[in-house]
């Protein structure tokens, strides 16, 4: 069997404990992945004691009371609060979620928090989504279509509509394409389940005119065709969409467009 070994300052080493106030009765431990670009430390693990009866009941209420309260030096996104933007997600006790929709009483008594995986880490619990996003430009996300205009707007019919469904709630996090093992190994080249389903939310608009285009240039080995369907980006999506489904319709739509 084929063993590796990391490069010695890429090891994970424990960090420093941050303890519980004072009269703190009802603690949970965050365990946070901690890494700065700016020193030459190894990445670590920093132990966060949170007294609850002070906190909101999400694990991003705890890490912002962390920041506010414990150590400013920590360092991750969010915007919304509410599960829209996407920004928060993370892995949480190993799976990737969005740390705001993420109720503190569901994780471990010592909850792990790290980066999203298999995607460079910019500073701790902030991943860069560089090539994730530049993949999401190449499958053009907008409308296109080249008859004219209507003079008020492109409709759409209620049956119409209802197919995006599933599609359209799409937030980009990333947490999908950053499970997918076949995302992990072909990210240059597979687009892997956020942007295909993204793709496919574009396919099935009825007011898009580019279909065929859009299928054309998914047509490759590596872009559609390594999804292997593993499952993991339906099973870990936090906003309880399928991207696995969406692969699968767009690899009908070409079958069905060849025979
Ligand atoms: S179903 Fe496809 S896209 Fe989803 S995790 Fe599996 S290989 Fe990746
Ligand atoms: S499909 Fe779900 S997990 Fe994937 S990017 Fe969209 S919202 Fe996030
Ligand atoms: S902060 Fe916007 S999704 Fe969590």
């Amino acid at each position: 069997m084929a063993e590796f070994t990391l490069p010695k300052n890429s090891k994970i080493v424990d960090g420093k404990t941050w303890p519980a106030p004072n009269g703190a009765t009802n603690t949970k431990t965050f365990k946070v992945y901690r890494w700065d670009p700016d020193d030459d430390d190894n990445p670590r693990v920093d132990s966060y004691v949170v007294d609850l009866d002070s906190c909101g009941p999400m694990v991003l209420d705890a890490l912002i009371k962390i920041k506010n309260e414990i150590d400013s030096t920590l360092t991750f996104r969010r915007s919304c609060r509410e599960g829209v933007c996407g920004s928060c997600a993370m892995n949480i006790d190993g799976t990737n979620t969005l740390a705001c929709t993420k109720f503190i009483s569901e994780v471990k008594a010592e909850a792990r928090v790290y980066p999203l995986p298999h995607q460079p880490v910019i500073k701790d619990l902030v991943p860069d989504q560089t090539h994730f996003f530049a993949q999401y430009r190449q499958i053009e996300p907008w409308l296109k279509a080249d008859s004219p205009a209507p003079e008020r707007e492109r409709l759409q019919s209620v049956e119409d509509r209802e197919k995006l469904d599933g599609l359209y709630e799409c937030i980009l996090c990333a947490c999908c394409s950053t499970s997918c093992p076949s995302y992990w190994w072909n990210s240059d080249r597979y687009l892997g389940p956020a942007i295909l389903l993204q793709a496919y939310r574009w396919i099935s608009d009825s007011r898009d005119e580019a279909a065929g285009e859009r299928l054309d240039e998914l047509e490759d080995p590596f872009r559609l065709y390594r999804c292997h369907t593993i499952m993991n980006c339906t099973r870990t999506c936090p906003k309880g969409l399928n991207p696995a489904k969406a692969i699968a319709a767009i690899k009908q739509q070409m079958l069905a467009r060849r025979v």
